[in-house]
């Protein structure tokens, strides 16, 4: 009787304290599955689009991805074919070649050649012009634009804007 007593009471111990556990990791696997505040903010990417200089690449970060930004001469702008017209990203009347760095066929990070090559790939050869349309396959298309919208004269990159919406239905941009 004393026995079955002990046995009970260590029982209900025993769950109590399971019980505290299994509270504890269900906090932890949440704390887990939240993302961290540092990633939270990392989802959008403000670009003052003032301190780019003419035909100079630079190459900005968004969500891990590296993200190319080439303001165009006015040779460049005056020379646009359609295709790379469509693909011109225009904020306080300079306009700009805003993708997302990453070759269109694996993966890789293409080089800047300078205004007459373009973008270069090594990894097989792949080739884009510096508005970012596909010159030689194998990339299957240029490079992807990532959402943005235009504020006054930056770029919040992240945030869906009227520019991208209107990329995006006509198929420039996935
Ligand atoms: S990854 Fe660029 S050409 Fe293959």
């Amino acid at each position: 009787m004393h026995n079955s007593s002990r046995r009970g009471f260590m029982g209900k111990a025993f769950g109590a304290v399971a019980g505290v556990g299994a509270v504890g990791s269900l906090v932890a696997m949440k704390k887990t599955w939240d993302p961290l505040p540092s990633v939270k903010a990392a989802g959008f990417t403000t670009l003052d689009m003032s301190i780019y200089k003419e035909n100079q690449l630079v190459t900005e970060k968004w969500r891990g991805k590296p993200i190319f930004v080439l303001k165009k001469t006015a040779a460049m702008v005056a020379s646009q074919t359609d295709e790379q017209k469509e693909r011109d990203i225009v904020v306080d009347g300079s306009h700009f070649m805003l993708a997302i760095g990453l070759c269109t066929h694996l993966g890789c990070i293409p080089a800047y050649k300078g205004e007459a090559e373009g973008f270069l790939c090594a990894c097989h050869g792949g080739k884009f012009d510096w508005a970012g349309v596909v010159t030689q396959v194998p990339p299957p298309r240029g490079f992807d634009i990532p959402p943005f919208k235009i504020d006054g004269n930056k770029v919040i990159l992240g945030e869906v804007g009227p520019e991208y919406k209107q990329m995006k239905e006509t198929g420039i941009t996935l």
